[in-house]
């Protein structure tokens, strides 16, 4: 209903009245009021005149009514530990295909390889449960999409030059911009759902610790409206996730990869290994050329651009 009353105030310039909502809505207008209301009190800027409403400015806001037909499959919160923990209990719970969890902070957000990810006011922190109907095997597709769909929203939308670099982080003059972490539960042949984090540097600084960290503010130079980032990506993302086996999605990841070509270090737990990144097959491994010409796959590590 917010969402409704909105988009009438919104394409209106003059008062709409209490009554008129009303009618259009088919609810009370002591309820139009409380909407109203409720959405004052969320930062919304609208004027309550005695002859009716008047829409003047949204906050920087992600509030579930504001996705339109997605708003039943979003969920929002202010403040939470992580997206990716409550997504896991909605998908384990059995919620549906492209439920979305969203936060506006959080105080114990997670990076790969077991670090932390910073994430104050102002940046995008969501997290998409998806369940593709493919085998665990080729799983690794759905992140290859969405960083390339990333990559190619942030292109269109403001003009930068939005690269992909591997695995999955999305980086803007080689300063990152985006990381993804997913989590998967699986049977042996087939998928039951992938958790995608996506977090993304939009109106937040980063700090002084992150030096090879950007945001879309900072390389803008001006704040952007995080839902415009978010909708033109969920909508994106949604439709390539249509595409059953995800078959073309790293031949596309190519064209806006900085990791091929290149000498790189990958760094796990275990390892370090440098070479020339020749490929990176359908499935997402990296193919590295080693010093004594021989070549090795990598499934997972920390890339470094030489
Ligand atoms: C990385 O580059 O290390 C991946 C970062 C992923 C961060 C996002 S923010 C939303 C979601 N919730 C988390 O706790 N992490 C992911």
């Amino acid at each position: 209903m917010k969402g409704q009353i909105l988009n009438i105030l919104k394409t209106e310039t003059e008062v709409v009245s209490g009554e008129t909502l009303s009618t259009y809505l088919g609810i009370s207008r002591v309820s139009v009021w409380k909407h109203i209301k409720k959405l004052q009190g969320v930062g919304y800027n609208i004027e309550a005149t005695p002859k009716g409403y008047l829409f003047i400015s949204a906050p920087d806001a992600l509030y579930p009514w504001e996705f339109g037909e997605k708003e039943h499959n979003i969920h929002y919160f202010d403040e939470v530990d992580s997206t990716m923990d409550i997504a896991r209990e909605l998908a384990r719970k059995q919620c549906p295909h492209f439920t979305v969890v969203i936060a506006g902070r959080q105080k114990k957000g997670r990076g790969r390889l077991k670090r932390s990810w910073l994430s104050s006011e102002g940046g995008l922190y969501f997290t998409i449960v998806v369940r593709p109907k493919i085998p665990p095997v080729i799983s690794s597709r759905v992140n290859f999409a969405a960083s390339m769909i990333l990559a190619q929203t942030l292109r269109n939308m403001f003009h930068i030059n939005a690269m992909v670099k591997w695995p999955n982080d999305v980086l803007v003059d080689g300063k990152k911009i985006s990381g993804i972490l997913s989590e998967m539960e699986a049977e042996i042949d087939r998928v039951s759902f992938i958790s995608i984090g996506i977090g993304i540097n939009v109106n937040n600084d980063p700090t002084p610790d992150e030096p090879m960290a950007t945001s879309l503010k900072k390389i803008l130079g001006k704040k952007v409206p995080r839902i415009e980032v978010l909708k033109a990506f969920l909508d994106r993302f949604e439709d390539a996730v249509k595409d059953v086996n995800l078959d073309n999605v790293v031949s596309e990841w190519k064209k806006y990869t900085e990791t091929l070509n290149r000498h790189v270090r990958i760094v796990t737990a275990h390892e370090v290994s440098e070479g020339l990144a020749v490929d990176v097959d359908d499935n997402g491994a990296l193919i590295l050329k080693l010093a004594d010409g021989s070549v090795k796959k990598i499934i997972y590590g920390d890339c470094f651009h030489e």
